[in-house]
């Protein structure tokens, strides 16, 4: 049985952003969070207190978040690699914090690096430290089907790195597709996995279109009782420390999806397209959703 209701987290301004190779004016991605905000989304990552010479994309955090209008009921969620990070996204009053680890040890390398043992302590740190100061904690566990340097990635594998952000205390975990390699068989191998050690509501999929099997994955994850998914607005989006990454799920093609399955979302999908088109316009280039394609064809 689907879900009559589900959870659409916009991680456009920051998986989206971070991967443009133009640098968006910090007043443009303020007016642009300030767009998703009245679409009646309840989540928005607005973006990413990493190294700013590894996401000079990003480097304007502090300012994004301290300038945007925050809508009352929605979460301001950044990215937050170290103590470094939370110190910055702490002075800037971020609601949530997301840690951020590979199941590769290649990826994780090369994304942050340290090697995954190495980075347990660091984000343990950063989990208690965020705890105590009143914040939830998202952890995001990348490359959970494959590494674009090491090839397949066990279900296995993804269990002990979950287990170890739960143990750590993370509200909950977003398992990313990073490079989108996977199909609703891989989803279904992963799931069956993990639903037996977790509970369905603290997982969010993250799934990346790289090859245009998002929106079946969605589909599969669904029906194995997931109820929280990622998403960029315009499809937008990857790891620049990826090779092959590409763009996110697209919310306005996810709101669709769900729209015209009967499940609701809250989000409203003009406003969400209107949104797309905001960014779209700033970036000066053609967005790759489907309904942006529609929307441009009519
Ligand atoms: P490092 O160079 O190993 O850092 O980078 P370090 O700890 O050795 O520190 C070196 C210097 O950087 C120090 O300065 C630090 O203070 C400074 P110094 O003392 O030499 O003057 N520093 C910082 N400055 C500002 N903000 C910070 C920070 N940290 C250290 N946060 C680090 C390690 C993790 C910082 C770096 O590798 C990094 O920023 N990596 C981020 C890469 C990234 O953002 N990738 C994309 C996001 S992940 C993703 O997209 C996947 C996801 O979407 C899910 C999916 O799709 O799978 C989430
Ligand atoms: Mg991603």
């Amino acid at each position: 049985k689907l879900p009559e209701k589900v959870i659409v987290k916009e991680v456009g301004p920051r998986d989206g952003l971070q991967n443009e190779k133009t640098v968006v004016a910090t007043e443009d991605k303020i007016a642009w969070i300030n767009s998703l905000s009245e679409t009646g989304l309840t989540y928005i990552e607005a973006s990413s207190f990493v190294h700013p010479k590894w996401i000079p994309q990003l480097a304007d955090a502090g300012t994004v978040l301290e300038k945007i209008k925050r809508k009352p009921g929605v979460t301001y969620a950044a990215l937050v690699p170290n103590m470094r990070g939370l110190e910055r996204a702490l002075k800037s009053d971020v609601d949530e914090v997301s840690v951020f680890l590979s199941a590769s040890e290649a990826h994780n390398l090369r994304n942050i690096n340290k090697s995954i043992a190495e980075t347990y302590p660091v984000l343990e740190k950063v989990v208690k430290e965020a705890k105590s100061a009143g914040k939830t904690v998202r952890g995001y566990i990348s490359t959970v089907i494959a590494c674009p340097y090491a090839g397949p990635v066990s279900p296995k594998q993804v269990r002990e790195v979950a287990d170890r952000l739960f143990a750590m205390g993370v509200d909950e975990v977003s398992l990313g597709d990073t490079i989108g390699a996977s199909v609703p068989a891989d989803v279904d191998r992963l799931l069956d996995e993990l639903l037996p050690h977790f509970d369905a509501g603290k997982l969010a999929m993250h799934f990346h279109d790289t090859r245009g099997t998002a929106l079946a994955n969605v589909v599969k994850s669904l029906e194995m009782g997931i109820t929280v998914f990622d998403s960029a607005a315009g499809g937008l989006g990857g790891c620049p420390y990826a090779k092959g990454a590409s763009g996110n799920a697209a919310t306005e093609d996810l709101l669709y999806l769900f729209h015209q399955m009967g499940i609701k979302t809250g989000i409203d999908f003009h406003k969400t397209l209107e949104a797309a088109k905001q960014i779209e316009g700033v970036l000066g280039k053609p967005l790759k959703s489907k309904q942006m394609e529609i929307y441009r064809s009519e």
